[in-house]
C-alpha cells in the first residue's frame, strides 16, 4: 500500500442554509478544497461522496453523478457512500484506499447533506435506527442516545453537569468557529436550564440539523511532497460495525463498534490514545462524547465525565476534543460531518485553524465518526511530517 497524504480541505458554513441547495453547497466546498490544494479539476481522477439521505431530505438520488458533475468534475468515477452519521468517515476510507492501492493519485473525500428543507428531520434520521423494533415503537435519535445517558449515569454516576460541561465546551470551541452552526458561548445554566427533548437530554445536549458539506483532496505522499505540500499523513484507519438496534447490545454504557475501530486503526498507525494530541469525536449528543472518549481509551470506562469537568478536554486542556466545535456546535449535516472532523484536524496539524488553534502545535491527531446508535464507525489517525 502506498503512503496517503491530505493536501487540500474544504467546507460550506453550516447552518441552516435555506437559501443554498444540495448541489451547491457541495460544489462550493469542493471547489474551496481543490483551491487549498492547488490542484486543477482535470487532474482529479475519482470522488466518493457521504450523505445518508438525498432521497428523503430533498428528493434527490444518483448524487454523486449530479454533484460532481456540478461542481465541475463531469466524467469521473464518482461513487456516493451511505453509513447514516458516518457517511463521511466512509467515503473518506473509500478514498483513502484508492489511493493506497496505487490505482489512482488524486481523490476527493466529501459528504454533503441538507436537513433543513422541508422534510421531516426526526424522520428522516430515524430510518438508521432498527425499524421494526425501535422506531415503529416510537424511538427517536434522542431517545436511543437518552437510553445510553440513563445506563451511563447508572453505572458509572454520569452526572448532568458532566454532560452539560461537554456542550459549555464544544460551543466555546465553536464561538471561535467562524463556519459553525452556533457561534455562541454558553453556560452549564443553559444547558441544565433548557427544554428537555428526551430526559436526561435538553435541547443543549442534542446536535442540531444541519445543511453544509465538507471536502478534503487524497493524493499519494510522494505525488505531495512534489507539490510542496505540507504533509498529513493517514497513519490509520479503522472500521467496524454492530448491531443497529441497540436491544441487541450486551451494554447500554458502551459503545462497541467505536472501541473495535480505535483497536483497528491504534494498530495499523502503531500509537496508541496517549499519542494523541488532539481529537474530533463523533458527539452527536453530549453523552456520546463521553462514551466515545472512553472507547477510545482517552479515559477510563466512566471518567471521561470527570475529565470533561476538570478541563481535560478544553482546547487548553491535556486531551483537546472536538476544538471545531463538535457536532454540537458546529452543526452536524450528517453525510458531512465525518469529513468535516478531517477538515478540523488537518487545519490544526498544519497550524491554520484560526483562533482556536491550539497553542502547542499537535503532530498527531484522530478523527472518530459514527452511524446511528453506534452500528457503525470509522477511526482515522493523521500524523503531520514536522
Ligand atoms: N442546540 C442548541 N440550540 C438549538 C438546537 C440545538 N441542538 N436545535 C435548535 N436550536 C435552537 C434554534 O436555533 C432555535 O433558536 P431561536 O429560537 O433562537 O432561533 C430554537 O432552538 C428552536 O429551533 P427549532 O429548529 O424549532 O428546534 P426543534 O425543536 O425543531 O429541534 C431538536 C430541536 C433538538 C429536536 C433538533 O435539533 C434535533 O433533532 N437534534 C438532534 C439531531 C439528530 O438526532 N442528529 C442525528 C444524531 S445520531
Amino acid at each position: 500500500m502506498r503512503e496517503v497524504a491530505i493536501i487540500g480541505v474544504g467546507m460550506t458554513k453550516f447552518g441552516e442554509l435555506w437559501d443554498t441547495p444540495l448541489r451547491d453547497l457541495f460544489a462550493t466546498a469542493a471547489a474551496e478544497c481543490l483551491e487549498d490544494a492547488g490542484v486543477e479539476r482535470e487532474k482529479v481522477q475519482s470522488a466518493y461522496i457521504g450523505c445518508m439521505s438525498g432521497g428523503l431530505f430533498v428528493g434527490q438520488e444518483h448524487l454523486a453523478s449530479m454533484l460532481t458533475d456540478y461542481a465541475g468534475l463531469k466524467g469521473i468515477s464518482a461513487t456516493r457512500v451511505e453509513s447514516a452519521c458516518a457517511s463521511g468517515g466512509a467515503a473518506f476510507r473509500a478514498a483513502w484506499m484508492e489511493v493506497a492501492s496505487g490505482m489512482s493519485d488524486f481523490v476527493l473525500a466529501g459528504g454533503v447533506e441538507k436537513m433543513n428543507d422541508g422534510a421531516d428531520a426526526t424522520y428522516c434520521l430515524a430510518t438508521a435506527a432498527d425499524q421494526e423494533y425501535e422506531v415503529y415503537n416510537g424511538v427517536t435519535f434522542p431517545g436511543l442516545y437518552a437510553m445510553i445517558a440513563n445506563a451511563h449515569m447508572e453505572k458509572y454516576g454520569t452526572t448532568p453537569q458532566m454532560l452539560a460541561q461537554v456542550a459549555v465546551k464544544n460551543h466555546a470551541n465553536g464561538a471561535l468557529n467562524p463556519k459553525a452552526q452556533f457561534q455562541m458561548k454558553i453556560t452549564q445554566d443553559t444547558v441544565l436550564g433548557a427544554v428537555r427533548v428526551a430526559e436526561p437530554l435538553g435541547l443543549f445536549d442534542c446536535s442540531p440539523v444541519t445543511d453544509g458539506a465538507a471536502c478534503v483532496l487524497l493524493a499519494p505522499v510522494e505525488v505531495a511532497k512534489k507539490l510542496g505540500k505540507p504533509i498529513v499523513k493517514v497513519i490509520g484507519a479503522g472500521h467496524a460495525t454492530d448491531t443497529i438496534a441497540l436491544h441487541d447490545r450486551e451494554d447500554l454504557a458502551a459503545i462497541p463498534a467505536v472501541g473495535e475501530a480505535a483497536r483497528r486503526a491504534y494498530e495499523m498507525a502503531g500509537v496508541g490514545p496517549d499519542d494523541i494530541d488532539v481529537a474530533e469525536v463523533h458527539d452527536c449528543f453530549t453523552i456520546a462524547e463521553i462514551v466515545c472518549s472512553e472507547e477510545l481509551g482517552f479515559f477510563e470506562r466512566g471518567k471521561a465525565g470527570q475529565a470533561a469537568l476538570d478541563g481535560v478536554t478544553a482546547l487548553d486542556g491535556a486531551k483537546p476534543i472536538n476544538t471545531s466545535g463538535g457536532l454540537k456546535s458546529k452543526g452536524h449535516p450528517v453525510g458531512a460531518s465525518g469529513i468535516a472532523q478531517i477538515c478540523e484536524l488537518t487545519l490544526q496539524l498544519t497550524g491554520r485553524a484560526g483562533e482556536r488553534q491550539l497553542k502547542k502545535k499537535p503532530r498527531i491527531a484522530l478523527a472518530q465518526n459514527m452511524g446511528g446508535s453506534g452500528g457503525s464507525c470509522t477511526v482515522h489517525i493523521l500524523e503531520v511530517e514536522q
